[in-house]
C-alpha cells in the first residue's frame, strides 16, 4: 500500500512506523519530525554486508555515504554492522569519530578538501583519502611526510559512464568537477605520479557514476572501464592496484513508479562481472568497495508533519500547507524530487484528492510535491511524507530562522531521540550584537 515496507497501518487506522502509531510519535516528540527506523537501517546495511561476503568472498567493504544521514546515533549503527564510512568534511568524519567510529575504516572524499581537513584526516589515522586532483597528491604527500606517516589513498576517476539520472547528480561523465578524466590520460598521470608519492600508499581506484540509479549495467560497464586502466597500470608501470571502489548510487522507491533493483543481484552482478574481467585481463580480482547511501537510509525514514492552510484555489489547485518545509526537505525545490504521502489517521483510505503540498518557507518554490494523491486533510491533522530518510535530515537548513526538527529513531517498538530539535535560542546561538 505504501512505498516503504516499514509502514503499515493498526487497528485504529492509524499510520505505524516500525509498529509505532505515528500519532503517538507526533504527541510525543511535536511535528515536523524525521522518524528513522533502526531496524530497517541495519536489515540495509545487513542485506549489503551479506552479498559483499557472500559474493566477493570476504574481500570487499561496504562503506556507507553518511552524506545521506549523519549523526552519531548512525555512525555508530554502520560500525556495528561491521560497514566502513565514506566522510566529505570534517564536519562528517568529526562526528564519526565523536561516535567512536573505527578511523581505520574511514574514507575521505571531497573534490576541495582544506589543508586542515587533510592534517584532520591524517592524524586521526583514517583507512584513505580519496584524492582528487594533483595539488591535492602532493599536499597530502607532504603533510604525511611531515607527521612521518604513510597515508593510504584512493584516487577518484571519471570513467565517462552516464548513468541516466537527473543532471545535478550525474558525476561519471567527463564535465564533473569530481576526479581525473579518464579519456584524456589524465588519470593514468595521477596514478603515476601517486605511485611516485613515497608517504602514500595507493590503495584503490574509485569512481561514483550518479545516484538514484535502477540498472546494473552503467556498474558493470564502468567496472569493466576501471579494470581496463588498472590492466594498463599492470603493463605499463608493473603494478597492480589491490582495490576498486565503484561508488553508490542504488536508486530506490520514493514512489510507485520506482522499482529499485534488489541490491543483493546487484553486487551479485557487478561482483561476477568484476570476476570474468580479471580472468580476461589477467587480473587479480580486486578489494571491492561500493558506497550506498541513499539505499540504507531513505526507506527507513519518514516525516510527520502537520497541516495547517488548506487553500483551494477553484479550477487550479488545492494547496495543503504544513508545518516543515524546504527547509526540513530540499528536494522538490531542488530536484522536483517525488515523494508519496498519506493522512496519518485513517491512513488505510483512499488517497483520492489531487494536491500541492506547501512548506511555510517564504518562497513559492518551497513545495514537497505538486499534485500529491492524498486523503482529504483540514488544519490540525497529521500527514506522514515516506523515504525521507536520506538527503533531508542531512541537507537541512536555518532558512527563514526556523529551527530544525528532532530525530527520533525507532527500534523494537520503542522511540528515543538522536538527535535533538533545535530550539530558537539555537537558532540565535552564534549571533553576535
Ligand atoms: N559515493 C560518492 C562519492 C558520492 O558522491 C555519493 C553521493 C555516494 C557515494 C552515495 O550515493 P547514494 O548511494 O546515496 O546515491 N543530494 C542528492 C544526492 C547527492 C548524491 C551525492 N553523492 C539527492 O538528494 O538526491
Amino acid at each position: 500500500m505504501f512505498v516503504s515496507d516499514n509502514i503499515d497501518v493498526n487497528a485504529k487506522g492509524n499510520l505505524t512506523i516500525g509498529g509505532i502509531d505515528c500519532t503517538e510519535l507526533a504527541e510525543k516528540y511535536g511535528t515536523p519530525l524525521y522518524v528513522m527506523d533502526e531496524d530497517l537501517l541495519r536489515k540495509n546495511c545487513r542485506r549489503y554486508k551479506s552479498a559483499l561476503d557472500n559474493f566477493c568472498g570476504g574481500n570487499g567493504l561496504v562503506l556507507y555515504a553518511s552524506k545521506s544521514f549523519c549523526c552519531k546515533a548512525m555512525c555508530k549503527i554502520a560500525a556495528e554492522e561491521g560497514f566502513g564510512l565514506d566522510v566529505v568534511s570534517e564536519g562528517e568524519l568529526f562526528t564519526a569519530l565523536s561516535a567512536n567510529f573505527p578511523a581505520e575504516r574511514i574514507v575521505f572524499h571531497g573534490n576541495n578538501k582544506k589543508y586542515s581537513e587533510l592534517v584532520f584526516a591524517v592524524n586521526s589515522n583514517i583507512g584513505a583519502v580519496v584524492v582528487d586532483n594533483l595539488s591535492e597528491l602532493e599536499t597530502l604527500n607532504g603533510i604525511a611526510e611531515a607527521a612521518g606517516k604513510n597515508v593510504g589513498i584512493m584516487l577518484r576517476i571519471k570513467p565517462g559512464v552516464d548513468a541516466h539520472t537527473h543532471d545535478f547528480i550525474m558525476t561519471g561523465q567527463i564535465d564533473s568537477k569530481f576526479g581525473f578524466a579518464l579519456e584524456t590520460g589524465e588519470a593514468f598521470e595521477a596514478i603515476k605520479a601517486a605511485l611516485s608519492c613515497k608517504h602514500l600508499t595507493l590503495k584503490s581506484l574509485h569512481c561514483h557514476i550518479g545516484s538514484q540509479i535502477f540498472e546494473v549495467d552503467p556498474y558493470e560497464y564502468a567496472s569493466a572501464i576501471m579494470l581496463g586502466l588498472m590492466k594498463k597500470v599492470k603493463d605499463e608501470l608493473g603494478t597492480e592496484i589491490p582495490g576498486l571502489n565503484l561508488g553508490g548510487g542504488f536508486g530506490i522507491k520514493y514512489t510507485q513508479n520506482n522499482t529499485p533493483v534488489d541490491y543483493e543481484k546487484h553486487i551479485e552482478c557487478v561482483a561476477n562481472a568484476v570476476k570474468n574481467e580479471c580472468a580476461k585481463l589477467g587480473l587479480n580480482v580486486p578489494k571491492l568497495y561500493f558506497e550506498p547511501g541513499r539505499s540504507i537510509s531513505g526507506p527507513a525514514g519518514i516525516t510527520l508533519y502537520t497541516v495547517g492552510a488548506v487553500k483551494e484555489i477553484p479550477s487550479i489547485r488545492t494547496y495543503v500547507s504544513i508545518d516543515g518545509g524546504m527547509t526540513d526537505n530540499p528536494r522538490y525545490a531542488l530536484y522536483g524530487a517525488q515523494y508519496e504521502i498519506s493522512a496519518v489517521k485513517n491512513a488505510a483510505s483512499p488517497r483520492s484528492k489531487t494536491v500541492t503540498v506547501a512548506g511555510k518557507c517564504c518562497e513559492s518554490g518551497d513545495l514537497i510535491g505538486k499534485d500529491m494523491q492524498l486523503q482529504e486533510v483540514k488544519p490540525g491533522d497529521l500527514v506522514a511524507v515516506f523515504a525521507t530518510g536520506a538527503y533531508n535530515y542531512s541537507m537541512s537548513s536555518n532558512y527563514n530562522r526556523i529551527p530544525r526538527p528532532p530525530v527520533v529513531m525507532v527500534s523494537g517498538g520503542s522511540s528515543r531521540v538522536v538527535v535533538k530539535g533545535e530550539t530558537l535560542e539555537d537558532v540565535i546561538r552564534n549571533d553576535l550584537d
